[in-house]
């Protein structure tokens, strides 16, 4: 503490014994010019949510699972997993800076397949991570580094609210293509299509892998398949964020097919995983970042450089979460459970999805609401307008992000009559 602010905190002290108040000022002018940041898009949705009152509240912003009464979900694999761990009584001592590999290398191999020619030939370099931002935030560290194409890097529009605040972080500017289109509330092909042809040759494209965030549309296997060419015509670099495999289908392998179509076409791309949604472990943060490289020595020398880059940001990761997955990954047993929880989620949120439309059919609504059952994944891209995603909030009480975007994890058989009267109510 500087000799001022000490002198100015003897001073308050006796200034208290009349104003208390007076103690906790302390006059600093080291960050005076600082000024108050605005509420994260997505996570202050739940901070505002919990200062409600009101006992018909719902928090449908961050896509968080909940059970039928809107309780956290703890799988029963990472629940037994957790069981097992424990009663080995396994010691604390720091991982690598590259984490668990019992965990890390199943991670990859849960993304591309146990038959990947490219993990058979060792192509990969592959870290855990700080779940799926820490690891989008490994690979910018990287791109920003030793991305020798262009700098720009392009996100489908609209994507992942934290997605420009990662790679800009990093000093990657942030480009966007067409992706969604309002109008008819799905995929903009044509025009995804079109944009990837003109942007620059050697850019980097970031691709949702599965259940789009925040708009619930992805591109059909055939479409994906035509993407894979158009990167290769216009040597695009594919960036994958695969936060929600499994959330798509209900299928780890079915939600993979987009980042195994571009691997079977012999792209070199990175990739980003999660396993915050498919095995509920959002607090435990457990992830994985890889690079898919030309040969074995590419990856070898990638690995190397990423090791400096982590032990730089946080020296090396949390255990536990990587443990639990690990655990799930290795034992047969609990990875057949583990693919029943994944469903079991999967098809709470399309039942509850039909139950949203069905009940906005029954209360009159006029508008199209197909798309709440069509749309995958954990969210629906509702196509409410800022003014009425206001009037949800502070007349309904009912939570969601500006742009629309619903988590239907948060969405129950209990609350979803009243969560369609209050839609209903701001879209007359
Ligand atoms: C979301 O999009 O709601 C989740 O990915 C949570 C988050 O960190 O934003």
């Amino acid at each position: 503490m500087s000799q001022i602010c000490q002198r100015s905190l003897v001073a308050a002290n006796r200034i208290a014994i009349s104003s208390p108040a007076a103690v906790l000022r302390c006059k600093s002018t080291w960050f005076s010019e600082v000024q108050m940041g605005p509420p994260d898009a997505i996570l202050g949705v739940t901070e505002a949510f919990k200062k409600d009152q009101n006992p018909k509240k719902i928090n449908l912003g961050a896509g968080a699972y909940r059970d039928d009464n809107t309780k956290p979900f703890v799988l029963p694999s990472v629940h037994e997993a957790e069981k097992r761990i424990v009663n080995r009584g396994m010691d604390k001592e720091y991982a690598t800076i590259i984490g668990v590999p019992e965990f890390y290398n199943k991670a990859i191999e849960l993304a591309l397949g146990a038959e990947s020619k490219r993990l058979q030939a060792k192509h990969n370099c592959t870290t855990q991570a700080i779940s799926g931002t820490g690891a989008l935030r490994i690979g910018a560290a990287f791109l920003s580094k030793f991305w020798k194409g262009n700098r720009e890097i392009y996100l489908p529009n609209p994507s992942w609210g934290n997605h420009v605040p990662v790679f800009e972080h990093a000093g990657l500017p942030v480009k966007r293509h067409r992706y969604y289109n309002p109008k008819n509330c799905n995929l903009d092909f044509n025009g995804m299509v079109e944009d990837l042809k003109k942007i620059p040759e050697t850019s980097v494209v970031l691709l949702h892998a599965c259940a789009h965030n925040p708009t619930g549309v992805d591109p059909t296997a055939e479409q994906w398949r035509e993407l894979s060419q158009v990167f290769k015509q216009r040597k695009l670099y594919p960036f994958f964020d695969m936060a929600y495999q499994g959330f798509a289908t209900g299928n780890v392998d079915g939600d993979a097919q987009a980042v195994r179509i571009f691997e079977a076409d012999g792209h070199d791309f990175c990739l980003a995983q999660s396993f915050a949604k498919n095995m509920g472990l959002y607090g435990e943060r457990a992830g994985a970042f890889s690079v898919i490289c030309a040969d074995e020595q590419e990856a070898a020398r990638c690995l190397s450089q990423i090791k400096i880059l982590i032990r730089a940001l946080y020296s090396n990761p949390p255990i536990h979460g990587a443990r639990i997955a690990s655990e799930i990954l290795n034992s047969a047993d609990l990875r057949s459970q583990w693919l029943k929880d994944v469903k079991l989620m999967a098809d709470r949120i399309i039942d509850v999805r039909s139950k949203l439309k069905a009940n906005l059919e029954k209360l009159g609504s006029t508008h199209n609401w197909e798309h709440i059952v069509n749309q995958i994944g954990m969210f629906c891209f509702t196509g409410l307008t800022p003014e009425q995603v206001d009037s949800l909030i502070k007349n309904h009480s009912v939570y969601l992000t500006k742009d629309g975007r619903i988590s239907m994890a948060g969405v129950t058989s209990k609350n979803v009559e009243y969560l369609a009267e209050s839609m209903h109510k701001v879209t007359k």
